[in-house]
């Protein structure tokens, strides 16, 4: 399975609260080349988000095993989980989470800092992004300066600081217009293909599965091609 970004296999995801149980994920295989990116439709409540929180090893599974590039992280301790987020993934949230007194660089720069501490390459590595983005000139404004489409912008470069083997998109373009929204995932597409770097695009929106190698379809937990 080394060549493949991500292997899902038969993961269930059962939440548990004082008197009720959620199945958000049921038998899940899924898997993901290393240079594929997957549209991933469903729903709300589908369980999208749940998907992407255990690809990204931010959740553990009920049941199943979960592979990132070759590392297995399902039995993967709390440490473990940071460092592997850390170097291994990426994500772009629907809602843009940039540090708001933090400029453009600098919210890119702060992955450098929460990971590996490279210092120069670090920043080479921030303004080229910068660049490819078409950024450069907004690099030092603060979010609160920046368009919607901009901010998503520099949510993508931000993801792709840790030159991670797969990035999680959850519903990235579902707060930009059509137009805005198109621009993005030709962005992202053009971003992830000239670095062989793998996806999944989480999105309710049939048109963002054009710009995607693969559509999953997932309803109550389930997926399907
Ligand atoms: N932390 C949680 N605790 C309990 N139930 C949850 C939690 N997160 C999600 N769920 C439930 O799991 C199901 C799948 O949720 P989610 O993965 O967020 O779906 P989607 O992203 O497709 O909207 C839903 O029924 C949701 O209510
Ligand atoms: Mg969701």
């Amino acid at each position: 399975m080394t060549n493949s970004a991500l292997h899902m296999s038969n993961v269930r995801k059962v939440y548990r609260m004082a008197d009720t149980e959620v199945v958000a994920l049921d038998h899940a295989e899924l898997t993901v080349a290393s240079d594929e990116i997957v549209a991933l439709v469903g729903p709300s409540g589908s369980g999208k988000t749940t998907l992407c929180s255990i690809a990204g090893g931010i959740l553990s599974t009920t049941e199943g095993s979960v592979t990132v590039g070759d590392e297995e992280i399902t039995a993967y301790s709390d440490k473990q989980l940071t460092v592997f987020r850390q170097n291994q993934v990426g994500f772009v949230f629907q809602s843009v989470n940039l540090v708001p007194f933090l400029t453009a660089r600098e919210n890119l720069l702060v992955v450098d800092e929460l990971g590996r501490r490279e210092g120069k390459p670090a920043r080479q590595r921030a303004d080229r992004l910068l660049e490819e983005l078409g950024l450069t000139d907004r690099s030092k404004n603060l979010p609160s300066q920046l368009s919607g489409g901009q901010k998503q912008r520099v949510a993508i470069g931000r993801a792709l600081m840790n030159e991670p083997k797969l990035v999680l998109f959850d519903e990235p373009t579902s707060a930009l217009d059509t137009e805005l929204g198109s621009q993005v995932m030709e962005l992202i597409r053009s971003e992830m293909k000239s670095r062989g770097t793998a996806a999944i695009v989480v999105t309710h929106d049939e048109r963002i599965t054009a710009y995607c190698d693969r559509t999953v379809h997932i309803i109550d937990g389930v997926l399907a091609a």
